[in-house]
């Protein structure tokens, strides 16, 4: 055992006792800066580097690493300025008793700059969870490269880059961003699988708004430029945006216990807490009369899903599709769902974006995929194919084409054309395809097919509505329906609504030993 007092008093050398210097050490480089930058980031209504990360990890779990390192930098007399460690606190932990690695910038030391011994820091933690099969938490609050490191800054940024890509679809990364984020710093968050922010306090950019304002004019504030709704809801960079440092943390520790700790595991289960027969009596009724009238398909999620199971991700963008993880008996699986209340449903560029990558994050980390299809068609309009809808679109057929993860399609209604092709069919390599009687899977909507295959027959009638609407009833009963399909064997049973969740939670079930193996090559080349 550890004595805290010497008594050999012929030790002249050593007469301190060398626990001192270590615990002076540690006290001085655990407080972080200055009393005054602690108290400017707590005014702030942030929380420091370790007060987050002691958030984040299971009570009594954190280990730090490299609390001693420091800048080697003699730059600008740097190192005589500094008497703290390093801006950044490293280490691993528990987080629902699963180890993760972590690394949280400290603002309150030179604004969290990231220099040589800083990257170092953090490259190290990197590999460790790389090759422990871990998940990577990174907290940003970073002024960006330390400009007195100069290049040394620029190289450390490229080292977490290239670790980010190569642990990338290896280990889950998260990222949250606590504080300013600008420049090439952002490519490291963006180059991870989610990006937290803290609304009012963090921002994410690539120039900042002096900058904007010298080269276009433009007036922005760096909250319009960068912050957490912007990303949240415009840009699409972020996933989840929280009010404060404490819901955000409970919030990444909400995301990680979906998820699989790396490619090689299968998600954590959990003891159900909901009925595995529970059948949903109100999902025979939820699909309106009129084929037009909107529903809202989280109904249908939220019921059908373990209670209160439902993590929607990228909520307030792209709200035309929705995504997210959910647990059914028990199991972790992830949804992409058309959303009629927004754009009827329609795939546009962004939401084709959003549930391509969700799905490869899906399948990289074998977390089935339940896909429920509402769609229409892709949304029409200059603006999408002059931005490149077909190159959007064929991202999500890419994804479902090569994901060899358990992939379940159910169809509630609309599934037209190349639509209903980029949601998870049979023919992209679907498991298990189910629909309702009220599925209309066909080539396109009984209208728009009607007056092409029938414009002669319109033309020529006397009462040229009244005959439209016979065809295109006739053509409704007769093609939109789920039996075409069901017919030829794509969907592989209409089923009664209300059993849904007894039927998806039996599928599921049946694909839990699928063993589909990719082809071996060096990867493919998805349109980017
Ligand atoms: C060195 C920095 C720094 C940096 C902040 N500090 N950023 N030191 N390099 N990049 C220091 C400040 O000098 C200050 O030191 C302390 O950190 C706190 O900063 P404040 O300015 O007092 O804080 P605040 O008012 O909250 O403003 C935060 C800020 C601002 C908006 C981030 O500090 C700022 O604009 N910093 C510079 C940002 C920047 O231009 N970065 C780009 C670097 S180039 P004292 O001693 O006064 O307490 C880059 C390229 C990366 O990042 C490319 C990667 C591929």
């Amino acid at each position: 055992m550890i004595n805290n007092t010497t008594t050999n008093s012929t030790n002249t050398n050593h007469d301190k006792n060398p626990l001192d210097k270590l615990f002076q050490l540690q006290t001085k480089y655990m407080k972080g800066g200055s009393d005054a930058s602690i108290q400017k980031q707590h005014d702030k209504g942030k929380l420091t580097a370790r007060e987050r990360l002691l958030l984040l990890f299971d009570e009594n779990t954190f280990v730090e690493l490299d609390m001693f390192v420091r800048t080697r930098s003699t730059n600008f007399d740097i190192h005589k300025n500094l008497p703290h460690s390093e801006s950044v606190v490293t280490g691993y932990g528990l987080i629902h008793g699963r180890l993760v690695y972590a690394y949280s910038q400290d603002f309150t030391i030179v604004g969290g700059s990231l220099g040589e011994m800083h990257a170092k820091k953090i490259t190290k933690v990197m590999d460790n969870a790389h090759k422990m099969g871990a998940p990577l938490v990174g907290i940003n609050d970073s002024g960006g490269a330390r400009i007195q490191e100069g290049i040394d800054a620029l190289n450390g940024y490229g080292e977490i880059f290239y670790r980010n890509t190569k642990s990338s679809g290896v280990i889950p990364q998260i990222t949250a961003i606590m504080g300013p984020c600008a420049g090439g710093a952002v490519y490291s968050p963006a180059l991870t699988d989610f990006i937290f922010m803290v609304e009012n306090s963090s921002q994410m950019f690539i120039t900042g708004p002096q900058v904007i304002k010298s080269v276009t004019g433009e007036d922005v504030s760096a909250e319009t430029l960068g912050g957490a709704s912007t990303h949240s809801g415009r840009s699409g960079v972020a996933h989840f945006s929280a009010p404060n440092d404490e819901t955000c943390i409970a919030q990444i520790k909400q995301l990680i216990s979906y998820l699989p700790s790396n490619y090689g595991e299968t998600p954590p289960t959990f003891q159900p807490n909901d009925d595995a027969n529970r059948s949903v009596d109100l999902l025979n009724t939820v699909i309106p009369q009129d084929a037009n009238t909107p529903y809202n398909v989280l109904d249908i999620i939220n019921t059908v899903m373990d209670n209160g199971s439902f993590l929607e991700i990228q909520a307030q963008f792209a709200q035309n599709i929705i995504i997210g993880f959910a647990r059914l008996n028990g199991s972790t699986i992830g949804i992409v769902a058309n959303q009629p209340q927004i754009l009827a449903g329609c795939l546009d560029i962004d939401a084709s974006d959003k549930a391509a990558r969700f799905v490869r994050f899906c399948d990289a980390f074998n977390i089935p995929i339940l896909t429920i299809v509402d769609v229409p068609g892709f949304l029409p309009g200059t603006n999408q194919e002059f931005n490149g809808i077909i190159r959007h679109g064929a991202k999500l057929l890419y994804a479902y084409s090569e994901a060899t993860t358990p992939k379940v399609q159910l169809v509630t209604r609309k599934a037209y054309g190349g639509s209903y092709l980029a949601m998870s069919p049979k023919s992209l390599g679907g498991d298990i395809c189910l629909a309702w009687p009220t599925a209309e899977i066909a080539v396109m909507g009984a209208s728009g097919a009607a007056n092409i295959i029938f414009r002669k027959e319109i033309a020529k009638a006397t009462d040229k509505e009244a005959t439209k609407t016979n065809l295109i009833n006739n053509y409704e009963s007769e093609f939109n329906t789920p039996y075409k399909a069901a017919e030829r064997g794509l969907i592989d049973d209409v089923i009664e609504p209300a059993t849904t969740r007894i039927r998806l939670i039996d599928a599921f079930n049946m694909l839990h030993t699928k063993n589909e193996v990719a082809i071996d090559k060096k990867h493919g080349n998805i349109p980017l």
